[in-house]
């Protein structure tokens, strides 16, 4: 068997949640690989929506065993919350269906103050953080001196806390960051006494034995490609390699047991935070994006920028991550048009077309070409089959995979689990 890994090819919140909701009836595994509570990854069903942000996305399918793997960053506190809030709603066994790595990072109280003062030391060129303390985490994971999951269970685990909590204040007094831990401590501790009640295991050992027993795995992704630490718009960026690599250092798998890679995408583009977003809208297209497709982040709240489909820079994330499989989300989102448009290439300040992302897109202007559809201006509520599409949509679909060169075989048209277009192997 191979592991199928799922991940977001634009800049995060195109509907990973929900996809992973949608296939882990057809997996015995879910296995969340990167980032932490950056994340925020919603579900709707039976008229409920939940969003998660470390906890995988198979969790509310009880015979899916979920697995947090050691390239996560952990933070207990928030992990004691979603365990609360989903245990206050719903009848799940996650002592049972829940493991995770004691090689995964944990997030300290210290980690997010040091994230907001980094961030506020970096004036207006902030990185639009969701100051979850996933960049100073990381850094200590790669400098080697930050705590790790199986350290809690450790007799030294105050001691190893204290020393790297001793070196995060000297930093936050080079800041000169004002703060108050006691009572983030307080929680942070009793959180971390609430986690070690949960299966903390040797991931890479649970995913490989699945795998040898011919069990079927997902490996779900968090951010997207173009926040990716090594291919996204750097500096703009998350702290881990969210690309499909990412999925094999982040579990432990083998490159040649990768299977399927789904790439999901919206029908248009947002983005949050800081950064370069070539298409992006400023105008009240872009506004009516943001209201149709309430694009308020899950995770922070904030609004999220909208703009039209940029095909170089997806073609560029399906190079890096070896997409075989298309899915596109939130067509729903631009019935409101009658036009369309989608950015199939670059004009650059010296006059190049280009269909290839620029080394740098920060400190250049580029110029989006688009070339424009018809929109289908009508809803698309009840829709079940390919066939049963209006036209415009069809062709909208086989115009992008005639560009991106594979088939989309399904297509996501409401936020609610059975809002799905499927065709091909997915139907
Ligand atoms: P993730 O981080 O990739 O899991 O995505 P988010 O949960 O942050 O953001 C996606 C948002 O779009 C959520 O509010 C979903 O409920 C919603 N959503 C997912 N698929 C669709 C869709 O096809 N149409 C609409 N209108 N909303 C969707
Ligand atoms: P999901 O998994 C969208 C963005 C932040 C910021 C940059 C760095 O829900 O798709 P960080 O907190 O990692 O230091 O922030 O990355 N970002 C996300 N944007 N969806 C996410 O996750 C994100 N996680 C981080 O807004 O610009
Ligand atoms: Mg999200």
């Amino acid at each position: 068997m191979a592991v199928d890994v799922l991940l977001g090819l634009q800049w995060g919140d195109e509907g990973k949640g929900k996809i992973v909701d949608v296939l882990a009836p057809k997996y015995q595994v879910v296995a969340r690989f990167q980032g932490g509570p950056n994340a925020g990854h919603t579900l709707e069903f039976d008229g409920f929506k939940h969003v998660l942000h470390q906890i995988p996305s198979g969790i509310f399918r009880q015979e899916v065993q979920n697995i947090i793997g050691n390239g996560v960053v952990l933070d207990p506190i928030i992990f004691k919350k979603e365990i609360d809030g989903l245990l206050s709603k719903f009848d799940l066994n996650l002592k049972g269906n829940l493991e995770i790595s004691k090689k995964a990072s944990i997030i300290l109280p210290t980690h997010r103050l040091l994230d907001a003062a980094y961030e506020k030391a970096k004036g207006e060129a902030k990185i639009g953080s969701t100051l979850k303390g996933i960049g100073p985490t990381y850094t200590d994971k790669i400098s080697r001196q930050g705590l790790r999951v199986g350290d809690v269970i450790s007799p030294n685990f105050l001691e190893k806390y204290n020393a790297l909590v001793t070196r995060h204040k000297s930093i936050l007094d080079i800041y000169q960051f004002e703060y108050d831990l006691a009572a983030a401590e307080e929680e942070f501790f009793a959180a971390v006494e609430f986690m070690k009640e949960f299966n903390l295991v040797d991931s890479e050992y649970s995913v490989n034995h699945a795998l040898t027993a011919g069990k079927t795995i997902l490996a779900e992704g968090a951010q997207g490609s173009l926040l990716d630490v090594d291919f996204g718009s750097y500096p703009f960026v998350t702290s881990s390699n969210t690309v499909t690599a990412g999925a094999c250092t982040g579990l432990g798998i083998a490159p040649k047991n990768v299977g399927e890679v789904f790439g999901i995408f919206k029908a248009y583009c947002t983005r949050v935070g800081s950064g370069p977003f070539p298409t992006e809208l400023h105008d009240e297209v872009g506004e009516a994006i943001r209201k149709e497709g309430r694009e308020f982040g899950a995770t922070t709240g904030r609004a999220r920028r909208c703009g039209w489909l940029d095909l170089p820079a997806l073609k560029y994330a399906m190079m890096i991550n070896g997409v075989t499989q298309l899915i596109m989300m939130k067509a729903d989102v631009l019935n409101i048009f009658e036009e369309i448009k989608v950015c199939t290439a670059y004009k650059l300040e010296d006059g190049t077309i280009t269909e290839q992302l620029p080394y740098d897109i920060t400190d250049i202007t580029i110029e989006p070409i688009y070339e424009t559809l018809k929109g289908w201006h009508c809803s698309l509520e009840g829709i079940r089959t390919f066939e049963n599409l209006p036209a415009e949509l069809s062709a909208y679909i086989a115009f992008l995979e005639e560009k991106l060169a594979l088939p989309i075989n399904f297509i996501s048209t409401g936020p609610d689990r059975d809002e799905c277009v499927l065709r091909g192997s997915f139907a």
